[in-house]
């Protein structure tokens, strides 16, 4: 049986990179919201036209809109054994919608990963991020390089714009940080420190900590 794992952390905290890892190697599946968002904006849906001016702005999309799209997701086949949650809940209401939909299943997450790296450090990582728009693999041109064969077709984010990234992390310290709190309440919070170490350290730190 695998967990229900949520991954907290502000922008760039490295929670898409570690998630994608843990994912593979638990067998059990990654949902990433801006990762659904940003595929519904390149494919010209409905969804993506009403989410897109969120996005640029660094600001979150409705709260009841959002909890629809991962309520849905979670209801399908391959979420019964677990999966890893990254960039949703961000906001306190999404935090409480989410227990309120898991307790009516029996269900409860089980681990809060918090990734935490100070603001200083985001925006170099940001600036430098580049991420494979085939596999949805994420890279850094500074810190962790791509592949050099693969190194034309790469994409920058559109959000990672150095004015783009400040508003997110307005955004971030304002509305997501007090999730940290309401998972300690509960009893789930696994805090790891996130800087000065590089994905693989970072990794072995969140396996350490998680529970068997
Ligand atoms: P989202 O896609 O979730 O973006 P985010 O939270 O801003 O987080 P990022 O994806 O930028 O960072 P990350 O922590 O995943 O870092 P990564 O692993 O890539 O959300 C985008 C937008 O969608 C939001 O602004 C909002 O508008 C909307 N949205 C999404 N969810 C929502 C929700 N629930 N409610 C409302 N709105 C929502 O790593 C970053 C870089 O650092 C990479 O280049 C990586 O290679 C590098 N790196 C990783 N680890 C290390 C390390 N240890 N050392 C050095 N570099 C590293
Ligand atoms: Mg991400």
């Amino acid at each position: 049986m695998g967990l229900r794992i949520v991954m907290l952390g502000a922008p760039g905290a490295g929670k898409g990179t570690q998630a994608v890892r843990m994912a593979q190697e638990m067998g059990i599946p990654h949902i990433s919201t801006g990762d659904i968002f940003r595929k519904n904006l390149r494919e010209g849906t409905p969804l993506g036209t009403q989410v897109q001016g969120y996005l640029n702005s660094g600001a979150l999309v409705p709260d009841q809109l959002t909890c629809d799209i991962v309520a849905d997701r979670l209801q399908q086949a391959d979420c019964a054994n677990g999966y890893i949650l990254d960039g949703f809940p961000r906001s306190l209401p999404q935090a409480e919608m989410l227990t309120r939909f898991l307790a009516g299943r029996g269900e409860k997450i089980e681990a809060a990963v918090n990734i935490d790296v100070p603001d200083e450090e985001i925006v170099g990582r940001l600036s430098a991020r580049r991420s494979d728009p085939d596999t949805g693999a994420v890279y850094n041109l500074k810190f962790n390089p791509p592949p050099p064969e693969i190194a034309d077709k790469l994409i920058q984010r559109e959000d990672d714009k150095p004015e783009t990234v400040q508003a997110r992390l307005k955004t971030y310290h304002e509305t997501t940080e007090p999730i940290i709190a309401y998972y300690g309440e509960q009893g789930v919070l696994l805090n790891v420190p996130g800087s000065n170490a590089g994905p693989d350290e970072i990794y072995r730190r969140i396996l350490d900590v998680l529970p068997a």
